[in-house]
């Protein structure tokens, strides 16, 4: 490992004037130069290892301390199988020794209300937005939890894409919905940290400020060119081969094509109130 200062640089462009009281921080470190893993070794993790794994996610915080997120942990080989055949049998997810599948549920929450006789009025979008912000946080928890002892893992926001089937294979109940699935091992190969867009785009101070976001956008496109160019263009056949891909070029390019219109649906149809 190589100082912070330098491992924020390269993630950011620039870094900040790095506190001593974290500039030796291991676990500081670790999340600067992380980096999603999609290429598993074979060795297995243990149940114990996932089991604790969890328990470290739901230690993060939680709203109101509602704890409105579930992890299941799908180590039935039918049911990875079944997982695998709706996410497009991706090799990389299939090869992961582990799989989980990180959930908001609200359901508990209402439940709570029947027993205590006393009508759950907040039935509008918050309820559902705490549920699925509770379950980030979890699946973040999680993350930097394995990271830190050289596991990788890769969440997967791509099982949203067949809720409904997700859904029905897990036995998700009314007010329980899929946030993202995570592929879970050892390493095959070393992560290079992701470049992120500069601080000054990202980290306002006092009030929000975006007046000189097109500026930082193109300067960031241009250091990720140059340093983390991308293998692969999005749907070449519609917009192209660009010469100069760049990070806004690939975005834009993927949230022009619709992908999961129905995901409202499928959380209405749990029961939501998304007004
Ligand atoms: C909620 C969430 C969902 C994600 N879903 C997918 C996915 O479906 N497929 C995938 O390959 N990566 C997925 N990722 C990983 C991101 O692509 C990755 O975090 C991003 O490119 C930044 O790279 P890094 O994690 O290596 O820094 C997801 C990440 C998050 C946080």
């Amino acid at each position: 490992m190589t100082d912070l200062r330098s491992l924020l640089s390269h993630r950011f462009g620039s870094s900040p004037d790095v506190d001593p009281e974290v500039e030796d921080s291991d676990i500081a470190r670790q999340l600067a130069q992380r980096g999603s893993c999609r290429r598993f070794r074979k060795d297995p993790v243990s149940p114990q290892l996932v089991e604790t794994l969890c328990a470290l996610a739901l230690c993060t915080p939680t709203k109101s301390d509602l704890q409105q997120r579930d992890i299941i942990i799908v180590d039935n080989q039918e049911q990875r199988r079944s997982i695998n055949t709706l996410l497009g049998n991706s090799p990389w997810v299939a090869d992961a020794p582990a799989f989980l599948v990180f959930c908001g549920n609200n359901r508990r929450h209402r439940q709570i209300h029947t027993w205590h006789g006393r009508k759950f009025v907040n039935d509008h979008l918050d309820a559902f937005f705490n549920a699925a912000v509770d379950a980030g946080i979890a699946l973040s928890g999680f993350v930097m939890a394995a990271e830190s002892i050289g596991l990788g893992c890769c969440p997967i926001s791509a099982i949203r894409n067949c809720a409904d089937d997700v859904s029905t294979l897990l036995d998700l109940p009314q007010f329980v919905f899929p946030v993202a699935g995570l592929a879970l091992g050892y390493p095959d190969d070393t992560t290079d940290a992701s470049l992120r867009l500069p601080l000054k785009a990202t980290v306002h101070r006092n009030r929000f400020d975006d007046s000189s976001i097109h500026q930082d956008i193109a300067a960031y496109d241009s250091r990720r060119m140059k340093r983390q160019p991308y293998a692969t263009q999005k749907f070449e056949d519609r917009f192209g081969k660009a010469v100069d891909y760049s990070w806004s070029d690939d975005k834009s390019r993927q949230y022009s094509e619709p992908e999961r219109t129905d995901f409202g649906s499928h959380v209405r149809a749990k029961g939501f109130k998304l007004d």
